[in-house]
């Protein structure tokens, strides 16, 4: 029986030129705002620049909190919760990638709850609504402006684990999507972030907790980032390109809002936070051998996916696991990612590896198949030892 919620209540600004209007729709909330960003590029490239200005404009303070890093950790956002609340803001502005975004939202939750990060690690353990949040993203990836997620780095444990804070009390209130933003984006940094979109949508679909809308959802940002991640990746400024890679990174965060993720982004974590790889770059390594195994498991759906992300497979008539999986490969390295990984690793840490991910039941009942210990295993060994 047909079975669902829905649940998204972010305003969304979408096209070039929006983000001119942060003065306005800030102003709807308050008087004194953080600004959430990295340390250097969204000042590099003027926005930060524009996003002042405009602010000042309609008479709002702004307080500068610059020093979001890749994989924020928890002492990061402890500081930028500090500063808002001595300085009484009012409002947040994330500017940046996922990691600006995801940190806006922690420390939004700190801004306006008692208790130590951890106590709001895991799902809908936040208390209280965090303050209005802006989300401007900088990249097409993340979909972190429409999802109540955020992933922050646990540095005081070893290993420095990721944390994931699931709840709906942090969905930013607008979203300003301003294509123009990401126009400066590296070759890899569009990749990265274009591949992590990519997984979104494709573990949305695949995921036992889809449903009609949400399977739409993500068909349509399989389909448009087939188009234009490659289309991007050969001219990066084919803004048309840039606007649509963008439409669908926020497709795809919707998609994961109204389902989640599944086995291959719990996967992924280890090799960002233990071996330094990109987030997206780290579904894209185990990507193919992650669809290989789980193939199996629904057929149908992982055929579907090949179709709508490379109109050519239609011609090629797709009849097996190891075809799809190999116009998947090509598919990645047309988008960017590199052929390898020139990483060494031991396979004793691989192992360690797997007996984490194992312990995450939630994502391994959610998964088009459910991956045995040796499977797992060895979608680790291929995508790294090979
Ligand atoms: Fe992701």
């Amino acid at each position: 029986m047909l079975e669902f919620g829905f649940y998204i209540p972010t305003k969304i600004h979408f096209g070039q030129g929006k983000v001119e209007e942060i003065g306005k729709i800030t102003g709807a909330y308050g008087k004194r705002a953080l600004v959430v960003t990295g340390k250097s590029s969204a000042k590099k490239f003027g926005f930060l620049q524009v996003i002042q200005e405009k602010l000042k404009k309609e008479g709002i303070e702004v307080l500068l909190f610059q020093q979001v890093e890749p994989n924020p950790s928890v002492d990061t956002v402890s500081k930028g919760a500090h500063l808002f609340k001595e300085e009484k803001c009012d409002t947040i502005i994330a500017l940046g990638g996922g990691s600006c975004l995801d940190a806006a939202k922690v420390i939004g939750i700190l801004a306006k709850n008692p208790d130590p990060l951890e106590h709001y690690f895991g799902k809908n353990k936040v208390k209280e609504e965090i303050p209005p949040l802006i989300a401007i993203p900088t990249t097409s990836g993340t979909g972190s402006e429409v999802t109540p997620y955020a992933v922050i780095t646990d540095t005081e444990k070893e290993n420095h684990p990721k944390k994931i804070i699931a709840d709906p009390h942090i969905f930013p209130r607008e979203a300003i999507l301003d294509p123009a933003l990401t126009i400066s984006l590296t070759p890899s940094l569009t990749s990265d972030t274009g591949i992590d979109a990519l997984s979104h949508a494709v573990e949305s679909y695949l995921s036992k907790k889809a449903f009609p809308l949400s399977e739409t959802i993500a068909l349509e940002a399989i389909r448009t980032i087939g188009e234009y991640l490659p289309r991007t990746i050969n001219n990066l400024e084919d803004m048309e390109a840039r606007s649509y890679l963008m439409y669908a990174a926020t497709l795809g965060g919707m998609a994961i809002a109204l389902t989640g993720a599944t086995i291959l982004h719990a996967m992924g974590y280890p090799l960002t936070s233990n071996l330094g790889f990109p987030h997206g770059r780290a579904n894209g390594i185990l990507f193919p051998w992650f669809w290989e195994k789980s193939f199996p498991g629904n057929p149908e759906k992982f055929s579907k996916i090949i179709v709508n992300l490379d109109k050519r497979a239609k011609e090629y008539q797709i009849k097996d696991t190891r075809e799809s999986a190999l116009l998947l490969k090509k598919f990645l390295h047309r988008s960017g990612l590199p052929e390898s990984t020139d990483i060494k690793i031991e396979e004793k840490s691989l192992v360690s590896f797997t007996h984490e991910i194992l312990k995450n039941k939630e994502k391994m009942l959610v998964s088009p198949k459910q991956l045995s210990f040796e499977e797992i295993l060895d979608i680790y060994k291929k995508a790294l030892l090979a």
